[in-house]
């Protein structure tokens, strides 16, 4: 079955880019200026997915604002030398549909994804977490590496990227029977656990293709880490199955969750864009 559908937990707080954070979705931090949630968007559309299933929340309106179109800016700039600069977000809206729900309270990232079954359905689905901005300078995106691993293997897959030991903590961890240099048959998934109870150092980043029978296990999950259902803990009843892979994706990641590597990214796409010239109007 294709993958047509693409979740984007979006209701956090994002308290970590407080004050920046107080009014504006932390989806909306722009690197460059393209908001994080649109690079995931972008990433998703490139791999073939074209309906966009947004689980938001209060205070969450600027990203529904963000992927529709503003009739007043856009009859202010026609025909000026600024227009060219709404072209892209004009073209990518054309391309894809928009869902959204809201998750009511904050109950963790399995609660968020449940959220959005009611706009998924019954089929396999990609999910997006914007900020883990991804990136690939020759080939193709890692949600569309994704695809091709589910498509070998039909079930659920996860990116994952080695980290230092002291980093557990911050990630999902998985371990299990290495398939190739960069696949593996998981058989054990922990929610951040403390470096000394790490079973490895490969973390989950925050790209996921589901199947949709996780909602079922999202259901059956206690709360984990933190008192939150913890989509780690509902993936890793499929592990137990042996229906989850882990592939160790080609490209690089920065952790816009954080100011580092807010920062980095921000440098290196800098850098990239550096020299570009402005198309002439
Ligand atoms: C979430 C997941 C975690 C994963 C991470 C990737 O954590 O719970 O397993 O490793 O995303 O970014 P969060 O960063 O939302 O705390």
């Amino acid at each position: 079955m294709p993958i047509k559908k693409c979740l984007f937990p979006a209701a956090g707080y994002g308290t970590r880019f407080l004050p920046a954070t107080k009014a504006m979705p932390k989806e909306m931090l722009p690197v460059m200026a393209k908001p994080l949630i649109q690079y995931g968007v972008e990433e998703a559309v490139e791999a073939g997915m074209k309906i966009m299933a947004v689980v938001t929340g209060r205070g969450k309106r600027a990203i529904e604002d963000h992927f529709d179109i503003s009739y007043e800016l856009e009859h202010q700039i026609k025909g000026s030398s600024k227009e060219y600069l709404l072209r892209e977000i004009r073209e990518l809206i054309g391309r894809c549909t928009f869902t959204y729900t809201r998750q009511i309270e904050m109950r963790g990232l399995g609660d968020a994804i449940l959220k959005g079954e009611p706009l998924i359905g019954q089929e396999p689905f990609g999910v997006m977490l914007a900020d883990d901005l991804c990136t690939r300078e020759d080939g193709e995106g890692v949600l569309a590496q994704m695809v091709r691993i589910y498509e070998r293997f039909g079930c659920s897959v996860v990116a994952v990227q080695e980290v230092s030991r002291e980093e557990t903590g911050k990630y999902g961890i998985v371990a299990g029977e290495r398939i190739d240099e960069d696949l593996m048959r998981v058989e054990t998934m922990v929610e951040k656990p403390d470096p000394e109870e790490a079973p490895s150092n490969l973390a989950i980043i925050g790209r996921y293709i589901l199947t949709p029978d996780i909602f079922r296990r999202i259901e059956e999950t206690k709360p984990g880490k933190g008192g939150e259902i913890q989509i780690t803990d509902a993936l890793m009843a499929q592990a137990a199955e042996g229906k989850v892979i882990a592939y160790r994706f080609k490209g690089r990641r920065f952790d816009c969750g954080s100011i580092d590597g807010f920062v980095e990214a921000t440098n290196y796409f800098y850098e990239k864009e550096r020299g570009r010239e402005e198309p002439k109007a």
